[in-house]
């Protein structure tokens, strides 16, 4: 039997896309492979948000490289977002790759292993769904579901654009006959996925769709205990959103809505389409109508142009949310996007590593303040496996989406209450109350 490996780099995307190839390389008799030492093909997926992931990439290939000297029949593949910005410069810069491919294009990789080609080939069209090819989990009780592909906005840092095409969705009908069948095959969680997800279904013909009619539908589904989504855009947070998560009892109590910055000023230059005003508008939305509910962002530091005074915005307004969590970005500029042509006003890199460092301090002391409202209160957890630190304990999360480890036995895929004991800035501990102990 011939063997894969398959190296995922990136967002949750990826980690998507990277199960449905693995998915359709079983459904070809392909097996999959603990190294890369005993494969046959070896893939890459790969991600070029910002110039560190492109390196990791480039690191690794040169594994692919020594295998393939050693063993020249086999496949090495290059599919994902950094593969689409090169295009057929792949082949220029890494000779010994056969097969390159973007993201909407994992199915034409079947097509090259199943054909007599000896010659490389590049497939880069955006079309199809990689959500429509046969699924291999990572995890037997969450799954992704890819409700759209591509990005309609222009965000000036933001190489996705270029890399994923034009936003298309999903037709509705199909995303609820697979929401059906993931429950049937023991789902209890889903994440649906999108570079913009709540402008889902805009773009459906002949009928218009809503992302919150999405969410309606798939909270109707029995068996899916709970919905996430990611990630969504601060322009299109509408009241109908923000509701459903009050309203239906399926989606969970958190929203990742990325800030990028707090000054109103740099986001004008991101192109974000909203101001710091409207942003803070969206988050006292989110808290009227779910006041418990978990927020986290992505911000970026060191845009071209950011202040002291625009970094000070962007720390009053962490200050001010308080966050549950934030993924921190030093700016990157990324070839072909508009900010990566802004030459006036580039933030010295000790000024962006001083921001940074602030920003983290802020990010993390308010979000431990945060975490201390779980302490003494008794949650749901779904039980993913053991502890990743202590095997003696279990690991889970929450609706919030906080990870909680926890002393006492359940089965992976249970959802179980904890009684929350302590928390810090990422993470809960607690223990299974003894009543429901004695349950399991
Ligand atoms: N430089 C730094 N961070 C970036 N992101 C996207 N593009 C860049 C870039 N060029 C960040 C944004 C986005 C997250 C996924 O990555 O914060 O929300
Ligand atoms: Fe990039 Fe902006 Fe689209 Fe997100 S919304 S993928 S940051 S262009």
């Amino acid at each position: 039997m011939k063997r894969y490996h398959v190296t995922t780099f990136g967002c949750q995307m990826n980690e998507h896309d990277s199960e449905r190839l693995k998915g359709m390389l079983e459904s070809l008799g392909y097996a999959e492979s603990q190294d890369r030492e005993t494969a046959d093909v070896i893939l890459f997926n790969t991600c070029s948000i910002r110039e560190a992931a492109d390196n990791r990439f480039v690191a690794h290939l040169g594994v692919a490289r020594r295998v393939k000297r050693e063993r020249p029949d086999v496949v090495v593949g290059v599919g994902g977002c950094w593969a689409q910005s090169v295009k057929e410069d792949v082949f220029r810069q890494f000779p010994f790759v056969d097969v390159a491919f973007g993201p909407g294009q994992v199915h034409k990789l079947a097509e090259f292993l199943t054909s007599d080609s000896i010659t490389a080939q590049g497939f880069f069209e955006f079309e199809g769904f990689t959500g429509r090819l046969p699924m291999h989990r990572a995890r037997e009780h969450q799954a992704w579901m890819q409700i759209s592909v591509g990005c309609n906005l222009r965000c000036s840092y933001c190489i996705v654009p270029s890399t994923r095409g034009r936003e298309v969705s999903r037709p509705l009908e199909e995303l609820i006959v697979e929401a059906q069948r993931l429950a049937a095959d023991g789902v209890r969680e889903v994440t649906l996925l999108g570079q913009n997800v709540n402008s889902y279904g805009r773009d459906l013909r002949p009928e218009r769709r809503a992302f919150s009619e999405l969410l309606t539908a798939i909270d109707a589904v029995p068996g899916i205990d709970r919905i996430r989504y990611t990630s969504p855009h601060p322009k299109d947070m509408r009241e109908d959103v923000v509701r459903a998560h009050a309203e239906l009892p399926a989606l969970c109590e958190h929203i990742h809505l990325p800030l990028q910055s707090g000054s109103s000023r740099i986001l004008k230059a991101m192109r974000r389409t909203y101001d710091r005003e409207r942003f803070l508008d969206r988050v006292a939305l989110i808290r009227e109508h779910v006041p418990d509910c978990a927020l986290t962002t992505d911000i970026i530091v060191g845009f071209p142009g950011e202040s002291d005074r625009d970094f000070a915005q962007t720390l009053e307004v962490v200050e001010e949310v308080g966050f549950d969590g934030a993924f921190t970005f030093v700016f990157s500029p990324r070839r072909g996007t508009e900010a990566a042509g802004i030459t006036d006003g580039v933030v010295a890199h000790e000024t962006k590593v001083e921001r940074m460092e602030r920003l983290v301090e802020a990010v993390q002391r308010r979000a431990a303040e945060r975490a201390q409202r779980f302490v003494g209160r008794t949650l749901d957890v779904l039980v993913e496996g053991p502890s990743r630190t202590d095997p003696s304990r279990l690991r889970g999360r929450t609706r919030h989406n906080k990870v909680v480890n926890f002393a006492g036995l359940a089965r992976p895929g249970e959802i179980v209450p904890v009684q929350i004991t302590t928390a810090t800035s990422q993470t809960l501990a607690g223990d299974l109350p003894l009543v429901a102990r004695a349950a399991v």
